[in-house]
């Protein structure tokens, strides 16, 4: 679902074979996306769409963007193997909790999310850059059909079943979180969660570098986290650099961890009584 406020996002598009112009029609109608041929566009900078039967690959700036469920499968992996995955320690999701993801970004949360609060569940992602949201949302529909060929093993099938079935679970909207928490009702989600994205990159070959250009780089408001407090039941979860000065200024609790590890969570623990919470900014 698009929510937002920017006009449709225009690009170019190349197809793998012919027969998929059926493909650009569709996203033209589903996303209101302008797609132009690559052919016929001579000088402008403009994001191009290459499609192929399996998957939507976007290029834009040297960089190349595509939806890849491999950080999600890894640390699936290692969850049903019982080891500890931080943002699931952090959110503290259960069994038949409401999860928002205020910000989706590649879904490796919102997957993982998905998983932990199973069928009885609910999880919402949100993503404001329209382009980044039609490349995940696509991936996320046609996750089965992306397969990773390396999948030889038992604990990576099983791994990958979890995967396909949490994506299913999930419900994107393409909209500003600020805007979105402005229509929820009070206490209606247990857990939101937010992951904005760093004033500088980390690690050349993070994995989340090629979003840099497409996604939307503001730092997280005041005035959001106060909607957020009022709509969840539980917490609210911040992924942020260490020594940032993010959780300060927000208001959230650095969660211990690896004194090595540059990226931290915070949370913000609420005790609703009757209307209110118990945390103010
Ligand atoms: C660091 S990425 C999130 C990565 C994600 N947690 C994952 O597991 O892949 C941050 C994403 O949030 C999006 N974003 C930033 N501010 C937003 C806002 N106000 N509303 C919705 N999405 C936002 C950015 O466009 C970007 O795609």
């Amino acid at each position: 679902m698009i929510l937002t406020r920017e006009k449709p996002a225009t690009a170019a598009y190349k197809l793998s074979d012919p027969n998929l112009i059926s493909e650009i029609d569709r996203l033209t109608f589903q996303y209101g996306l302008d797609l132009i041929p690559a052919e016929t566009v001579l000088t402008e900078n403009l994001p191009l769409l290459k499609v192929t039967r399996n998957q939507i690959v976007l290029e834009h700036n040297d960089q190349t963007f595509f939806f890849h469920p491999s950080m999600a499968l890894l640390r699936m992996i290692n969850i049903l193997r019982g080891e500890g995955d931080r943002f699931l320690q952090a959110s503290g999701i259960v069994t038949g909790d409401h999860f928002l993801d205020a910000t989706m970004g590649l879904a490796s949360d919102a997957l993982i999310a998905s998983w932990a609060v199973g069928e009885k569940g609910k999880v919402i992602a949100l993503e404001s850059s329209p382009l980044i949201y039609i490349l995940v949302q696509e991936g996320l529909s046609r996750i089965e059909k992306i397969c990773p060929s390396s999948i030889r093993n038992k604990d990576k099938e099983e791994a990958w079943i979890c995967l396909c079935q949490a994506s299913s679970r999930i419900q994107t909207v393409c909209c500003d979180h600020a805007l979105f928490l402005k229509e929820l009702p009070h206490s209606s989600m247990d857990v939101i969660y937010f992951d904005p994205m760093f004033r500088t990159t980390i690690g050349k070959s993070s994995s989340i570098k090629p979003l840099k250009n497409l996604s939307y780089q503001g730092a997280l408001r005041k005035e959001t986290i106060s909607q957020a407090l009022g709509v969840a039941r539980k917490r609210l979860v911040l992924k942020e650099k260490r020594n940032g000065g993010e959780f300060e200024r927000l208001g959230f609790t650095m969660l211990e961890g690896s004194k090595y590890n540059p990226i931290c969570f915070g949370t913000i623990e609420l005790q609703k009584t009757g209307g209110g919470s118990s945390c103010c900014l």
